[in-house]
């Protein structure tokens, strides 16, 4: 299950996507927002990371004007990796290197196409863990307080 979350500004962008994870199989949760009316970006970050730290979600999907806002927010969420993303190749490696759980994009910057195209190559790609890992350890360690 993905947790789908967006703005104002992604909000068409997450309805491409949903139309897309519709024709591919892919179940997701939508945690709004449902219209293009104006709406805080850190709300909708707080209610689909959640559900992803909670267990619920594997991973989020989250859409803002820039895709900056909403993974600004999302990575205020203890336990959340997000990436905000504009190119196939970083979308990818924040998967293997990174093990972002939640990849965000920017509704004004990317278009429906390449949008997919990335989520499509961040919900297939698996962390490598090795070397990686006690890099990932290192951001829970700053996030739990601890000194580096
Ligand atoms: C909303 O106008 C816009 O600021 C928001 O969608 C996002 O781009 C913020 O980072």
């Amino acid at each position: 299950m993905i947790a789908l979350g967006a703005d104002h500004g992604g909000f068409e962008l997450k309805e491409a996507i949903k139309k897309h994870l519709d024709e591919t199989g892919v179940e997701y949760k939508d945690f709004g927002t449902y219209s293009t009316d104006s709406i805080d970006y850190a709300k909708i970050a707080y209610k689909a990371c959640k559900a992803v730290t909670d267990g619920e979600c594997e991973k989020a999907v989250l859409c803002c004007g820039t895709g900056i806002g909403i993974s600004m927010a999302a990575n205020k969420v203890k336990g959340i990796r997000a990436a905000c993303c504009s190119d196939y190749f970083s979308a990818k490696y924040t998967r293997l290197h990174n093990d972002a759980n939640a990849l965000c994009l920017g509704g004004r910057v990317v278009g429906a196409g390449l949008a997919v195209e990335l989520v499509d190559v961040f919900l297939n790609t698996e962390f490598e863990g090795g070397r990686h890992q006690r890099r990932v350890d290192q951001i829970s360690a700053i996030e739990n307080g601890e000194a580096l």
